[in-house]
């Protein structure tokens, strides 16, 4: 190959298609969102999900599927993706997500399993495992850090070694090694200051060199900064298309030596295998049965609903019971987040149909309450008095499209006000309720007294309402639990202070007490704890017997009906080196029937007892003893064993620091002195130095500190235009993906219109150099035009 040919191999031809080289058969490869469902768009494709896709099973998201802790399920999830997307021949699927849920506010969490790193590690690695038995390749991303989606393209996550590792590495570590993906994506953020893209700690030390990683590294869309600096990092492919400008950044890097040619070799070679390895056959069926496929999203959607709530055991409801359906949510489910990620379903269940076939009696249907917020009082009453005429009022109540999105975070945790307003007129009339919630993410519930049962589907796919009525009905029995713990009050989680950051950095203060992490050892009191559900049946453990390498103990179904039961274990340590009172280490689901037991054996593998240690710089373990705690659920430990566990002999590397929040695990407010000590370094800079001119990697939202008026006149136009949608109930994607993004964005997210040199130009215009500004920028694209000319025909002649 050319030196071009090899350049031209790193970025995309368009928004999802890579290139080829015709002349060495070299093909083009396609990549397609996302993680639940296939988004392939046949016509003008977008990243945000905002034209039409070809029509896709939509299974339930990974926040919903997470809850059915059942690696196996996802694997079956993953089967059934892969098969799709041979049928439309997608090369990568973009998925998993698996990033942690540091805050309850990000706006991607219905995308992400979970806030423990160990079950959402293990959940990917089923889904990998299954997408790739089908000969294409997965994607896990975004790697690494990347827990909010505000200044997502530029944000610099702060955070500690030690928590870097254990908590949002440890997922990715184990997909990685359990289930050897064949692509990863790169997130948009900098880590402790440096691109995730450009991190060769992260994409060489840890992924390749310490994991085994053998496939290639992609950038998330427009997060490329410096090719050239990406690809010598251990990044290979540039998405999306930049018109080539990248490439040539690459020939330029390798003329002037900046980046070794015999480097470059290496990426394009481990490209290649990759592209090889997944190229779909011609015979590949073109078809799949949809039917089948919607069965497979309702198996799913059923073992991940999460019973909540159930006094006086008023479900399951009997047949014949007399139902009013009430909500919004039961006309138009709300079964999928926004973004790219969304799904052009093949078909959708509808609540109502469901209802009516599951022989319960249903007296009517009333919407109740405006979806996106704001007072009605007509359907209030109208709902209040249907709710009359029935034994069981079901409320469908939940977040609704634009509480969580890609692309923006939350702004709080709350239900509308109009649905906590229609809930309590209804339990006024009826104390029969039973409220069926959809949301890919948990809302405070002060609200919980006024039903008498609460099953929570998640986001959960075009088949969820008949599966959620399977469950009201007692068909199927719920066995999901909780991935993430609902805290009582925004107020009471662990990042609050440092969510989602100030301008320039995001501070992980809160160290590696995340969720459960933190409530369980700060003893901050929950809605619901992390892996709580309820079954319509009991289940009792004992005979535990625990060794440093697995937990065995019996599970016996207690109930008269048969069920499934989640058993999670759980590791405490008592040693120096400060720790958070228990952490997932092993879980099984188990089904049984009715009065049956069954002894279970969950092995304890090496990350049960290892910790990350800063001053050897890698996993050691603490000698001594250890206590191994199975659980219902976090809060619900039901048998104690302990095991001697022999050390590494590490020293520990917090002697002599003072470290009292990270060591009580009270880090709702952890100290700057204290949070350098952890991080080891001064805390950096994180508000905007308003003496400094703005570079490449500010974004259009800091164009409010421009020097010239024409920056801040485009601020001004385009945070006008995010108000607006705001103020009108929907937020507008593209407006808050240009006002989110850095400046060199426009050569990266533009399709070639501009380069570099040309962004460099407008940044010199924003920064008060109108007429010098004007001038480069002519200059630099009628330069970009001659070499992208020149450049063409080098390609167009190669092997001539
Ligand atoms: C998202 C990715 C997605 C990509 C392509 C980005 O904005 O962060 O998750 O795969 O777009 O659509």
């Amino acid at each position: 190959m050319t030196l071009e040919e090899k350049c031209s191999l790193l970025s995309g031809e368009g928004n999802f298609t890579t290139k080829g080289v015709k002349r060495l058969n070299v093909p083009p490869m396609f990549l397609s969102d996302g993680p639940h469902g296939v988004r392939k768009q046949a016509g003008a494709a977008d990243h945000l999900g905002l034209n039409a896709s070809l029509p896709a099973t939509c299974f339930p998201t990974a926040a919903s599927v997470a809850n059915s802790w059942d690696p196996a399920l996802g694997e079956e999830i993953g089967r059934y993706l892969g098969e799709e997307c041979l049928a439309q021949r997608v090369n990568v699927l973009l998925g998993p997500g698996l990033n942690m849920k540091r805050s309850p506010l990000c706006g991607r969490n219905f995308e992400y399993f979970s806030e423990d790193p160990y079950l959402a590690g293990k959940m990917a690695a089923s889904y990998i495992r299954g997408i790739q038995s089908k000969g294409i390749s997965a994607c896990p991303k975004h790697f690494a850090a990347n827990n909010q989606e505000h200044l997502r393209m530029a944000s610099d996550s702060v955070v500690d070694e030690r928590t870097l590792r254990e908590i949002y590495l440890t997922g990715f570590e184990i997909a990685v090694k359990e289930s050897k993906p064949k692509c990863i994506m790169s997130s948009y953020n900098r880590i402790n200051g440096v691109y995730a893209s450009e991190n060769a700690k992260l994409l060489q030390e840890i992924l390749v060199d310490e994991w085994g990683f053998d496939g290639f590294v992609v950038t998330d869309w427009g997060g490329s900064n410096d090719h050239a600096l990406s690809v010598a990092a251990g990044n290979h492919l540039e998405m999306p298309s930049t018109g080539g400008t990248s490439d040539l950044e690459l020939i330029d890097a390798v003329r002037s030596g900046k980046l070794d040619e015999a480097l470059l070799d290496r990426r394009v070679d481990e490209y290649l295998t990759v592209l090889m390895d997944t190229v779909i056959p011609e015979d590949t069926a073109t078809a799949f049965d949809v039917e089948d496929h919607h069965a497979m999203a309702r198996k799913a959607a059923l073992s991940s609903a999460v019973l909540l709530r159930n006094e006086d055991n008023i479900l399951p409801l009997k047949a014949g019971t007399a139902v009013a359906v009430i909500g919004d949510f039961a006309q138009t489910p709300r079964y999928q987040g926004a973004g790219s990620s969304m799904v052009n379903t093949t078909k959708l269940d509808s609540a109502m149909d469901a209802m009516q076939e599951s022989g319960l009696q249903v007296v009517g249907y009333a919407a109740g309450f405006l979806r996106h917020g704001g007072e009605d009082q007509a359907k209030l009453d109208e709902a209040v008095a249907l709710a009359k005429k029935a034994q069981v009022a079901v409320l469908y109540l939940g977040l609704d499209e634009i509480a969580e999105s890609e692309g923006m975070d939350r702004a709080q945790m709350r239900l509308n006000d109009n649905q906590v307003k229609l809930l309590h007129a209804v339990a006024q009339v009826n104390s029969n309720v039973v409220v069926v919630f959809s949301g890919g993410a948990p809302v405070e519930m002060p609200w919980l007294e006024d039903c008498k049962a609460l099953l929570h589907g998640y986001l959960s796919g075009q088949a969820g309402a008949g599966a959620v009525v399977d469950l009201l009905t007692g068909k199927v029995n719920p066995s999901g639990k909780l991935a993430e713990t609902y805290p009582i009050r925004y107020e009471d989680t662990p990042a609050y202070r440092n969510f989602p950051g100030a301008e320039r950095t995001t501070e992980y203060r809160e160290g590696p007490f995340i969720g459960y992490r933190y409530y369980d050892t700060a003893g901050v009191p929950v809605r619901f704890p992390f892996g709580f559900g309820l079954s319509y049946t009991t289940f009792a453990y004992d005979q535990l017997e625990v060794s440093p390498t697995q937990v065995r103990f019996r599970i016996t179904n207690t109930g008269e009906r048969a069920g499934a039961e989640i058993a999670q274990v759980y590791v405490s340590s008592h040693g120096q080196v400060f720790h958070p009172v228990k952490e997932l280490k092993g879980f099984t689901k188990i089904y049984l029937e009715a009065g049956q037991s069954q002894t279970v054996t969950i092995p304890l593998d090496d990350k049960a007892f290892r910790y990350f240690n800063v001053k050897t710089d890698r996993f050691e373990v603490e000698g001594g003893t250890y206590d191994i705690l199975v659980g219902a659920s976090a809060a619900d430990i039901r048998l104690t064993g302990s095991v001697e566990v022999a050390g590494t002999g590490a020293p520990n590397p917090y002697e002599g620091l003072k470290l009292p929040s990270y060591e009580s695990g009270k880090v709702s407010d952890v100290p700057d002195a204290e949070f350098a000590a952890l991080l080891g370094r001064p805390i950096p800079q994180t508000k905007w130095d308003r003496t400094r001119l703005l570079d490449r990697n500010d974004t259009f939202a800091q164009l409010c500190y421009a020097k010239s008026w024409v920056g801040r006149l485009v601020y001004r136009i385009l945070s006008g235009k995010k108000k607006k949608a705001e103020e009108a109930g929907k937020p507008d994607l593209n407006i808050l993906f240009i006002y989110n993004m850095p400046f060199r964005g426009v050569a990266k997210m533009m399709g070639g219109a501009f380069d570099m040199a040309m962004a460099d130009a407008l940044l010199e215009i924003f920064n008060g150099h109108f007429f010098k500004g004007v001038g480069h920028l002519l200059g630099a694209r009628s330069r970009m035009n001659k070499r992208m000319k020149a450049y063409r025909e080098a390609l167009a002649n190669a092997g001539k």
